[in-house]
This record gives structure tokens, C-alpha cells and sequence, in this order.
């Protein structure tokens, strides 16, 4: 199980005030300092948080690997094939959303079309590409159909869920990690997971990489990063043994 701590929500509050701390630069090194296999960011197009200067500083400074979330625009598209990242996540983008939403249009021939176009530019950059989608079939069967190499599951129905839901989500999950391994898909998982719910979706044995954000940088304020992602990673280590 690979754990990437996603620091979008330090550059957040820098952007706050339009000034120059905190650094998500500085984050990063705590992050890895605390046990983090890899850095996640967000650079989107309204650059409401990271901006290029902290990709383009993170490419030289991360010392684990660098994983770009993007929307499949021309020139995001273009910056990340010239950053080349270990990895990038297309991810959907709305102006409006306070946060990513849901996963990716899949089933809707012309996003799976733009899609597609998106992940063989940057496959041909070398760079290991995973799509955010749904966990449901028919995302998984559009993802495998356009040769993604992973996927990473929105979790974000799951983590909403009320106690009569829960389960359902949780199978939900186990059913998607289970059908995009048959279909050779590497699995990932994220959004709005946290220290109370990440347990479940932690051990299902099919994920290989959970991103993390907002719960991490929340819990920071109070202990200190590189203390709130050791304590993460302790209970992803714990959950992964009852995997
Ligand atoms: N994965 C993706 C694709 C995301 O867009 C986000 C949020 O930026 C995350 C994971 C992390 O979500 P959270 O901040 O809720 O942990």
C-alpha cells in the first residue's frame, strides 16, 4: 500500500492572503519526514490554490514521487509533459465546485474520447497515468477499454454515507477494486477519506494507493504535519494487516 498525502489545502490557506507562506514546498518534505510514499497535487486551471512555481519546485525538491491531478485541458496537459511526474490522475474540474465531486464522465462517448486522447499524451511522456472515476462497472470497463494503467475510486459517496449506507458503499468499493484487478487495472482510492473511516477501504486488499488530503492538513493545525501524516500512515499500516 503506497500512502500519498495531498497538500492542495497548504497552498489553500497561502492563497488565503496572496502571500508566500505556507509553503507547500516546506509541507512536502514534512509529509515525506512523516511517512508519506508520495505527493499529490492539484494544479487546476483557476489556480485557486497550487500554482506552477510549487509544481515546478516540487519536481526538483519531492524525494519520493509526484503525483499531478489535472483536468485533460490542453495547458495543464502540456505542463505536465513537460514536468513528466511519476504519475498523474485526470481528474473532472468544475469552475463552481469547492472540491472535486465525483469521477470522471467515462460512460459519455465524448469525455471517454477526449479521455483517451489525454492519458496517450501523457503515457507518451512517460508518465504512469490513473483516472478518477465512480466505482461502478461501467467506469472501470471504460477505463480498462482505453488502456488506463490504474484508476483511482472516488470515495467520496462512502465517506458521506450515513450508518444505514455504509456497508453498501464498502461493498460497492470491494466490487470495483476486485473487477479492475481482473481487468488489470491497478487500484487506487481517495477523496474525503479520514482518521475515522480510512480503516475500511485501507484493507481492502486490491488498493495499492490511497491520496489523502483535507483530514491531514486539518488534523496539522492542531499536532504539527509531520505528526498528523506518521499517525495516518499508522492506521493504514494497522488496517492493512486485516487486509
Ligand atoms: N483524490 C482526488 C482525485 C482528489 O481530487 C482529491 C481532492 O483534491 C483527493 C484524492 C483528496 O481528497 P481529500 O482532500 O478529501 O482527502
Amino acid at each position: 500500500m503506497r500512502f500519498y498525502v495531498n497538500i492542495d489545502h497548504i497552498a489553500t490557506v497561502r492563497q488565503a492572503r496572496m502571500t508566500d507562506e505556507p509553503d507547500p514546498v516546506r509541507a512536502a518534505v514534512l509529509a515525506e519526514l512523516g511517512g508519506a510514499d508520495g505527493i499529490t497535487v492539484h494544479l487546476r486551471e483557476d489556480r485557486r490554490h497550487i500554482l506552477d512555481r510549487d509544481v515546478h519546485l516540487l519536481m526538483e525538491t519531492v524525494r519520493t514521487n509526484v503525483n499531478l491531478e489535472l483536468a485533460a485541458t490542453s495547458e495543464i496537459l502540456a505542463l505536465a509533459c513537460e514536468w513528466r511526474p511519476m504519475q498523474a490522475t485526470l481528474v473532472p474540474e468544475k469552475r463552481e465546485e469547492v472540491t472535486t465531486e465525483g469521477g470522471l464522465a467515462l460512460t459519455e462517448a465524448a469525455h471517454l474520447e477526449s479521455t483517451g486522447k489525454a492519458l496517450d499524451q501523457l503515457v507518451s511522456s512517460g508518465i504512469r497515468a490513473s483516472l478518477f472515476i465512480d466505482p461502478d462497472e461501467a467506469s472501470i470497463q471504460a477505463a480498462a477499454d482505453i488502456g488506463a494503467d490504474a484508476v483511482e475510486l472516488h470515495t467520496g459517496e462512502y465517506a458521506n454515507a450515513t450508518t444505514a449506507t455504509r456497508a453498501e458503499e464498502i461493498s460497492r468499493l470491494r466490487r470495483a477494486s476486485a473487477l479492475a484487478k481482473e481487468l488489470g487495472i491497478s487500484v487506487h482510492a481517495g477523496h474525503g477519506l479520514t482518521y475515522e473511516n480510512v480503516s475500511p477501504i485501507a484493507s481492502i486488499p486490491e488498493i495499492e494507493e490511497l491520496n489523502i488530503g483535507h483530514s491531514i492538513v486539518a488534523r496539522s493545525v492542531f499536532t504539527g504535519l509531520e505528526r498528523a501524516v506518521r499517525d495516518m500512515a499508522k492506521i493504514i499500516r494497522q488496517a492493512r494487516l486485516k487486509a
